[in-house]
């Protein structure tokens, strides 16, 4: 048995001084960002020159504005105007107030309840959760997945499936019965990575209107760190995913770190890597990661898990190239469990947050898909092929080519095309591995960490929740571009957040331009000065403002959901905005109304809705990530992630 060390260093050798011992026992605190920068420091300042000429073309096209700070030009009319100042309401419910409960609350007229938990079996041959144990590699593998994130339902004819991700495991929650509150055994990282990957289960409403899950079906299947996956597109087969486990650069094993989500015309599940450096380490104190490892957030350390203690492929002193084979979209056939998963190397490899599928007017496929990190970019992926209703669309995500987005100051922007002759690089397939190199390399636009996109139903208008970045006109990204204040991203050090939206050129979802503003800025107008860009934009105010918006999904009418992983300090800046929430936002009013209060240190994320539209399924993660919480069960239990059922008491459609 073998001890591991805090901040998952028992396979690293020995800290190279105290600062370094210090870091790696905090390390498993930090968010994944906050750990990055810690591990990768970036200068404080930004390229001079690139700074210099955006700051003098906002001069040039602001002129003497002041309507609105000095971004009034890229804000959309619908941030703008109070909502109060138009008629016609299309809120099918009261907003609920924010608060700081460790429950959820939800508008009157509608209920909730827990669908499924972190360590409930999906089999009869799993035991039930174990509070004091709180499991171990056995049952975890025979359980659903913890911190839950992106889902989905698919209506099975008389059957109902949910595909739901399980992105990430919390130390102290996890390992909490150990008195380390770390991984201490093999099997502590058997059931670590059991944790992790996607939970595929049936779902039934009992007579009592509640969703409960189906053990046994034969749609159940755990999808792990350790599942058989295909790799296919064109970095498959290539030299940099080659293993010494696997000579062909085709078949890996596992996806971990599984964030967002998307779905496809035809019925298949997409689910994306975001996090997935943070689980190697290196057992060579020698060792020093490459510029493309570093690029990645590939460091000697893990961010905590202890996963290269046991399992060699999350060495990257012994097997550089493992690294290479994570970072991309996975489709999964969740109505087949015998399919194997295929990580579609077609999409690009970097920190997925979900991918957004539409089809465009002439049926190609178009995925939207942002990369979750300070200063990284807004991606494009058009298909070769077209869809067809019943056609083969086995090789649509595997042919086509990849874009990144450009936004201009005067609120237009262009997609540009990710090719060798663009980028300078050797061949597609290592700008599939590389996509972040090939992005700064066009000279795409640096954002404040892309978070889900979500496109609307009924026209072509797509969204964006840009979360936040503290680096915001102060440090460049991983890769040292730019990242000045300007274009969609207004605000130096940007605390709050806000969502940018655009509109293809002649509405085709392919066409290379499109038009841009900014539905909603995030901000505190009970801290801030009406003026300060900090105190948000016009449809944000005392009784709906909020912070970080991260998940976001659209329902049947049009209407765009908003949730929130954000502070939850309810202090200083973000005083009165209490726990992380969910909204809903009117597209052409502007107006935002809150509908949902999470239980304490959670975040909302993860929405889909039953076939009939009502029951509307959301997600909360990581509840008492810094122990205060025990949501959902109260008392002294242990607090869980799951996915919720919100239904109306009068049987109505929710979406
Ligand atoms: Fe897993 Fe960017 O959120
Ligand atoms: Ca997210
Ligand atoms: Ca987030």
């Amino acid at each position: 048995m073998r001890s591991v060390e805090p901040g998952g260093a028992g396979v690293l050798g020995q800290a190279e001084d105290n600062n370094m011992a210090e870091k790696l026992e905090t390390a498993g605190e930090l968010s994944f960002d906050d750990f990055d920068d810690l591990e990768n420091p970036r200068p404080e300042t930004s390229d001079f020159d690139e700074v210099v000429e955006e700051a003098i073309s906002r001069r040039g096209l602001l002129g003497g504005l002041v309507a609105f700070g000095t971004a009034s030009f890229l804000l959309g009319s619908s941030a703008l105007t109070p909502a109060h100042a138009k008629g016609g309401s299309r809120f099918g419910f009261d907003a609920v107030a924010a608060g700081t409960d460790d429950t959820i609350v939800v508008p009157k007229g509608f209920s909730w309840h827990a669908v499924v938990h972190w360590g409930d079996p999906l089999w009869s041959t799993g035991p039930e959760f174990d509070e004091a144990t709180r499991g171990n590699g056995a049952s975890q593998a025979l359980a659903f997945g913890d911190n839950n994130d992106g889902m989905a339902f698919f209506d099975a004819g008389d059957k109902a499936v949910m595909a739901v991700n399980n992105e990430y495991t919390n130390r102290s929650i996890m390992y909490g019965a150990r008195e380390t509150k770390l991984p201490e055994t093999e099997d502590d990282v058997l059931k670590g990575k059991a944790a992790h990957g996607v939970s595929v289960f049936e779902v039934r409403q009992a007579g009592d209107g509640k969703w409960r899950v189906v053990k046994d079906s034969p749609f159940n299947r755990r999808i792990t760190a350790d599942t058989e996956m295909e790799l296919t597109g064109p970095a498959a087969g290539h030299d940099l995913l080659k293993t010494a486990a696997d000579l062909t650069g085709k078949r890996s094993l596992g996806t971990w770190n599984n964030c967002g989500n998307g779905r496809t015309p035809w019925g298949t599940y997409l689910t994306c890597e975001e996090n997935f450096n943070g689980y190697f380490s290196a057992s060579d104190p020698d060792y020093k990661v490459t510029p493309e490892q570093s690029r990645y957030g590939i460091r000697t350390k893990d961010w905590g898990y202890g996963w290269g203690a046991y399992d060699e492929r999350f060495d990257v002193s012994k097997h550089p190239n493992e690294a290479h084979r994570a970072g991309y979209v996975v489709e999964i056939d969740p109505l087949d469990p015998k399919s194997t998963p295929t990580k579609r190397t077609a999409l690009g490899r970097f920190k997925h947050e979900n991918a957004e599928v539409v089809i465009a007017g002439d049926g190609r496929i178009v995925v939207y898909m942002g990369d979750d990190e300070r200063g990284e970019y807004l991606y494009r992926f058009v298909s070769d092929g077209t869809y067809a209703v019943g056609g083969d669309a086995s090789e649509l995500l595997d042919k086509g080519t990849l874009y990144a987005a450009k936004f201009h100051s005067d609120g237009s922007g262009k997609w540009l095309a990710l090719t060798p002759e663009t980028t300078g690089m050797g061949d597609q397939a290592e700008i599939c591995v590389f996509t972040r190199m090939a992005a700064s390399a066009v000279k795409a636009t640096t954002m404040d960490r892309p978070e889900w996109v979500a496109a609307h139903p009924m026209k072509a208008e797509v969204y964006c929740a840009l979360t936040n970045n503290k680096n915001r006109g102060k440090k460049p990204n991983a890769g040292g571009d730019a990242a000045p204040v300007g274009g969609p991203n207004p605000r130096e050090a940007n605390k709050y957040g806000q969502i940018v939206r655009w509109r293809p050129a002649d509405g085709d979802h392919a066409a290379d331009f499109f038009t841009w503003d900014l539905y909603v800025l995030a901000g505190n107008p009970a801290v801030h000065e009406e003026g300060d860009l900090r105190a948000g934009s016009a449809n944000v105010n005392a009784g709906n403002f909020f912070n970080a918006p991260d998940g976001l999904g659209f329902d049947s009418s049009g209407m765009l959901w908003i949730q929130t992983d954000g502070s939850y300090s309810n202090e200083g800046d973000f005083a009165g905005m209490g726990n992380n929430q969910m909204l809903v936002g009117d597209p052409v009013t502007g107006e935002i109304r809150r509908f949902l209060v999470g239980p304490r240190e959670c975040e909302v994320t993860g929405i889909t809705f039953a076939a009939d539209r009502r029951t509307l399924f959301v997600g909360i993660q990581h509840p008492g990530e810094k122990g205060d919480s025990h949501f959902p069960d109260g008392g002294d239990s242990v607090p869980r992630s799951c996915v919720v059922a919100i239904t109306r008491d009068d049987g109505g459609v929710i979406g």
